[in-house]
């Protein structure tokens, strides 16, 4: 296929045609090969996948399920040795344990003896938490393809057992404590850690997205947490395990939920240190935390609230970077001030901080210091009047332009318009481009403007307001996670197409930002069906794009032809290894130009 001519690209490759089919499918000339996949080993002595015989403890030294951020860390350097960081958002039971059906299976199926799902067991729990989390695996190139070092100093599982310490400042808090930490600083795991980062200090950011599905269970009558955990969803009741641990049983465990929703921070370089949940940067659905140092030296990191109608954050630190000690940025994410967005119908941003004894954050409103503040962060952001926004997910800073991407991923539910989420009923989202006043990313005003109106440009109702020289592969519908390469220029990765929401899978959109090109969009790779395209990360040279394909063959009837992929035994791929024996796995793939060279 030709290249598609657009006057001004900053890209040149020849687009993949859009599509859903049980395969990958990358542009031509490039190879996009499986590095890793749910269940390999991450260390010489962890046992090779079994799905039939899964347990915790194999599972502690295996790749985990569900990769969704992926980070690179180039160890001296490189491009081609370094450190990939990679998040383990969720489980899907259904694709993992024969015999286990989903909830929706479940109600179609009413009264089929054969569709009960099976139940939980501690042993099931066990597997499901150890496969969360995150993984921090060496990686090198060698003769211009990726491999695992699997007797990497620095390999380490986390899971959603692994301790961490509390720190900043609701550390310690009292609605921080529970009977297995009275000192409320020390908690037991991360989970649903969805986007996240990597600071210029090499470690890696884990941001804590959906906690309040883990939680079950009834609040003891008059507790005080109630309109907290309401604004929050808890108790989401998504995994069975507070039948099997009581910390996620609210009413055997009332303050637990108040120790999930932070940003985690994980010292790469020890595999033995201890993650930490650094407080001030608040407690929400964390989607991400790309990350710039502002000319100033402080670090600015961009935060997303992915709920609809919640709101878009940014943290300043107190201190400044210091790239000659590295020690000394350590604890750099402790003291700052977190800012909440307004968007305003004159094209301004205002950052506004969410400081304890400003404005309505005071005692009047329940506030007795930064800790609660920052406990409830969302209750604290509604008072200062942020904007409600079409569900915010990946936002990344472009440090080549000086601007801000947000991915919007939809709002189906937003009956009123606001400048910066145009569209009512909005299934396809949008992407915001943010000017920070002077260049300064630290800034506390900016403009902004909406880069694209995502959707089927072909159809008017839908307003979407790709270029016209996207191509009807070149276009797409809920964005969610986004890379901003070497060379400045932006990649989008979406979350929900699919053959009836918009006849094609999730990929990776290779998206202009300047000059005549503006708005124009291509498509570079695509996932097999079911699944949800995440990562994007280049490496520094950018002869390597690695992406994470996140949930394969879920997705229910979208398949024509192939029936309901929800049975283990049944599914519509295979992807990756088309192996009847073998259930599909979730994986990260590296992308590399054939005979090498620059991707793009
Ligand atoms: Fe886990 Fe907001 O996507
Ligand atoms: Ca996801
Ligand atoms: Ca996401
Ligand atoms: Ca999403």
């Amino acid at each position: 296929p030709a290249a598609a001519q657009t006057s001004g690209s900053a890209f040149s490759f020849p687009e993949v045609t859009a599509g859903v089919d049980a395969d990958h499918h990358v542009a031509e000339g490039y190879d996009a090969d499986v590095l890793l996949r749910w269940g390999d080993p991450l260390f010489p002595d962890a046992p090779a996948f079994d799905p039939d015989n899964q347990s915790e403890q194999s599972q502690e030294r295996q790749f985990g399920y569900n990769n969704d951020f992926v980070g690179y860390i180039p160890i001296d350097g490189s491009s081609e040795h370094g450190i990939l960081v990679v998040n383990h958002e969720y489980t899907n039971e259904h694709l993992m344990f024969p015999g286990v059906v989903t909830k929706a299976d479940q109600e179609l199926a009413e009264g089929d003896a054969e569709l009960s799902i099976a139940p939980a067991d501690a042993w099931r729990v066990g597997v499901e938490m150890a496969a969360h989390g995150g993984t921090v695996v060496e990686i090198r190139k060698d003769s211009g393809k990726w491999q695992v070092v699997l007797d990497g100093a620095r390999n380490r599982r986390i899971t959603a057992r692994t301790p961490m310490e509390i720190t900043g400042p609701a550390a310690g808090h009292a609605r921080l404590q529970t009977a297995a930490d009275p000192a409320g600083t020390r908690v037991l795991g991360t989970v649903n850690n969805c986007a996240g980062g990597v600071t210029p200090w090499g470690t890696y950011i884990m941001a804590e997205e959906n906690f309040h599905g883990y939680f079950l269970g009834v609040l003891p009558e008059g507790q005080a947490e109630a309109g907290n955990y309401d604004r929050y969803g808890v108790p989401g009741g998504s995994y069975e395990w507070g039948n099997f641990e009581t910390r996620f049983d609210l009413a055997q465990e009332p303050n637990e939920p108040n120790r999930f929703g932070w940003i985690v921070e994980v010292d790469v370089e020890d595999p033995t240190s201890t993650p930490k949940k650094r407080t001030a940067l608040g407690r929400f659905k964390h989607e991400g935390a790309q990350n710039i140092v502002a000319p100033g030296g402080q670090v600015v990191m961009y935060l997303g609230d992915d709920e609809r109608f919640d709101y878009v954050y940014k943290f300043v630190t107190a201190g400044t970077y210091d790239e000659a000690d590295r020690a000394a940025n350590m604890d750099l994410l402790d003291d700052g001030t977190l800012y909440v967005a307004r968007f305003d119908e004159d094209g301004s941003v205002t950052w506004m901080p969410l400081t304890f004894g400003e404005g309505p954050l005071t005692a009047e409103n329940g506030f007795e210091s930064q800790a609660d503040v920052l406990i409830e962060t969302r209750r604290a952001a509604d008072l200062l009047g942020a904007t409600p926004m079409d569900r915010p997910e990946d936002i990344e800073p472009n440090g080549t332009n000086g601007r801000v991407y947000v991915m919007l991923t939809n709002n189906t539910k937003r009956d009123e318009a606001n400048a910066a989420n145009p569209r009512p009923e909005n299934a396809f989202g949008h992407i915001i481009e943010i000017a920070e006043e002077g260049g300064d990313f630290a800034a506390t005003t900016g403009t902004w403007e909406i880069l694209v109106q995502c959707g089927d440009p072909s159809i008017a109702e839908v307003g979407a307001t790709f270029s016209t020289e996207t191509t009807e592969n070149g276009w797409f519908g809920m964005p969610d996670n986004c890379a901003v390469d070497a060379d400045g220029r932006l990649w989008v990765t979406t979350d929900g197409n699919s053959a009836s929401a918009t006849g094609r899978t999730d990929g990776v959109w290779a998206v202009d930002t300047e000059g005549e090109a503006r708005g124009t969009s291509r498509l570079f790779y695509r996932v097999p069906v079911g699944a949800e395209m995440c990562g994007p990360q280049p490496t520094p040279d950018m002869a390597t794009f690695f992406v994470a394909v996140q949930h394969p063959g879920d997705g229910g009837d979208d398949w024509e032809g192939f029936g309901r992929p929800s049975y283990y035994e049944d599914l519509s791929t295979r992807w990756p290894d088309f192996d009847e024996a073998l259930p599909v796995r979730p994986s990260v793939v590296a992308i590399t130009k054939q005979g090498g060279g620059r991707i793009g």
